[in-house]
């Protein structure tokens, strides 16, 4: 799924690459020319290279040790991809966006917090997918600069474009989505602790809404 937002690139960033197995597949596929498999951790980045040496890619996929975008140069990437990590790291990671063109970020959490930097840091949400893998269900963004006018609350938790296209998993999305705010929701109901009461309520409602 990250893969196929990912536009036809020269050279794309893929941060947090982990096992590059995103890198690999991008060149592979022809979707990318070249790719620079960057992490901040050199464990990670031995099992990539580890991958890379294994499907014979080390000319075309690239291992760097980088905090984010810390040592990529400007106009080394048309595109990067920031997968697999909480919203906050990749608002983290975007804050020291160094002019690449296109993004495609797939936050593990964090969801609303993400969209609401993008709306406030002169990013444009251009397609959103879900997918599907066992019980888990993810979402993924391709995202480039440019201004959206607002975003309403169901937007900035489910997605702008989800909601408008409503593709076949978006039902099962939603309800995945509420499965997990009503555990949050029973776990303060039984602990009496009434601070996110009236937040986690609203989110609960507006998720059986969406789905009515
Ligand atoms: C769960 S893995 C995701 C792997 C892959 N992107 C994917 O989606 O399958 C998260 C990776 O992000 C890396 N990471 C976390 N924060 C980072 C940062 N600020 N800069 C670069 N890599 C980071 C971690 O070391 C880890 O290898």
């Amino acid at each position: 799924m990250v893969a196929s937002l990912v536009p036809e690139s020269d050279s794309v960033c893929d941060i947090g690459t982990d096992h590059a197995y995103v890198a690999l597949y991008l060149v592979k596929k022809g979707i990318s020319k070249r790719v620079i498999a960057a992490d901040i951790k050199k464990g990670p980045l031995m099992q990539a290279t580890k991958n890379i040496c294994a499907y014979g890619e080390s000319l075309r996929v690239e291992t760097r040790l980088s905090n984010g975008f810390e040592n990529i140069s400007k106009g080394e990437a048309n595109t990067a991809v920031i997968a697999g990590m909480g919203g906050e790291t990749i608002c983290e990671i975007l804050k020291n966006d160094i002019g690449i063109e296109n993004f495609v970020l797939q936050p593990q959490s964090g969801h609303c917090e993400l969209r609401a930097f993008l709306l406030e840091n002169g990013y444009v949400i251009k397609n959103e997918k879900i997918s599907r893998e066992g019980r888990k269900m993810y979402v993924a963004m391709l995202v480039s600069r440019g201004k959206m006018e607002s975003l309403t609350l169901p937007e900035l938790e489910i997605g702008p474009i989800l909601i408008k296209e409503r593709p076949p998993l978006f039902n099962d999305y939603v309800k995945y989505r509420l499965y997990e705010i009503n555990s949050i929701y029973d776990k303060i109901i039984s602990s009496n602790a009434s601070e996110r009461l009236e937040e986690i309520t609203t989110i609960k409602n507006l998720y059986e809404d969406l789905i009515k």
